[in-house]
């Protein structure tokens, strides 16, 4: 898709608008869910860091109470919020960010800008998706880049996007050494967050994402090991997870919603590095985590 915009954008931008559409419908289905899905090794680390940032940031805007048609440009924007960075050079774009020189920093900071000059080609890119793709680095505390807006020059679009940008980066630890629990990462976002997004963003995504978010690794009170693999809006203590038995393939993995037995419950999440090889193989985690807004196939 980045690959796309930078030879044929309008093109690009057209596949990017219908599958919003098609997602956005989804999301505003009463039984809207988000579920885990499997990361496909052919498809690139941008990619479905992209669709993550996307999907989460329509969840939440729904959350919050936006119309269908402003879910829909948040959902663009935050599906092409780092389209700029298909002109940076490679060693720039495939870094870590810490490990960069200052000046591969500066060039790394524009390009939210180099995002914009590329979408401001293509007819009828909505003018709010186009802000979303400059600001979702700026933090209402003006410590963000490439402008250091503060609150109030921020849009809450921007900032859900992102807030969303932060926690996928967390929870897929790219950019950092930490290996929290998903489940971790969500209670550290809303701890280390709350000087760069909006307290109401920030209430409003831990509603959302939940307690335990899709991939986290849990044990139940039983001592069985799970994965969640989706959230019921209706009910965040209580996933639905699918369960590790080796004496079952994975694929006829049974899958528990914690609703239907009230003598079942989350005793702790687990952190991967302490999970055994045997069952993040059973769980295909890939060692990443992807996120997909589905229509529930469980009932809560
Ligand atoms: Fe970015």
């Amino acid at each position: 898709m980045m690959k796309d915009m930078s030879t044929s954008p309008a093109q690009a931008a057209k596949g990017s608008q219908e599958y919003i559409k098609d997602v956005s419908e989804i999301v505003h289905a009463s039984d809207a869910a988000l579920y885990l899905i499997e990361v496909s090794s052919t498809m690139s680390m941008g990619n479905y860091h992209a669709i993550n940032v996307s999907m989460l940031s329509m969840l939440l805007g729904k959350a919050m109470g936006f119309d269908a048609k402003t879910v829909e440009i948040l959902g663009l924007g935050a599906l092409l919020h780092d389209v700029g960075k298909v002109k940076l050079p490679d060693e720039i774009r495939n870094a870590k960010t810490p490990k960069l020189s200052p000046p591969q920093k500066k060039l790394y900071e524009r390009h939210p800008q180099y995002g914009v000059e590329i979408v401001q080609a293509i007819k009828d890119f909505p003018k709010d998706a186009k802000t979303i793709i400059f600001q979702h680095h700026e933090y209402i505390d003006g410590s963000g880049f490439p402008s250091q807006l503060t609150e109030g020059k921020i849009s809450v679009l921007s900032q859900i996007t992102a807030l969303c940008n932060l926690y996928d980066k967390l929870v897929n630890s790219r950019h950092t050494d930490m290996k929290l629990t998903s489940a971790e990462v969500v209670s550290y976002s809303f701890k280390s967050f709350t000087q760069r997004i909006n307290p109401k963003v920030l209430q409003a995504f831990v509603k959302t994402i939940g307690v335990y978010p899709p991939g986290t690794i849990v044990v139940l009170n039983d001592k069985r090991t799970g994965i969640v693999t989706s959230i019921n809006q209706a009910s965040l203590l209580n996933p639905n997870i699918m369960l590790y038995d080796p004496d079952v393939d994975r694929k006829q993995a049974q899958i528990i919603n914690l609703a239907d037995d009230p003598n079942l419950r989350v005793e702790s999440t687990v952190r991967r590095d302490d999970v055994p090889e045997e069952v993040l193989d059973y769980f295909n985690l890939g060692g990443s985590v992807g996120f997909q807004v589905q229509k529930s196939a469980t009932k809560s």
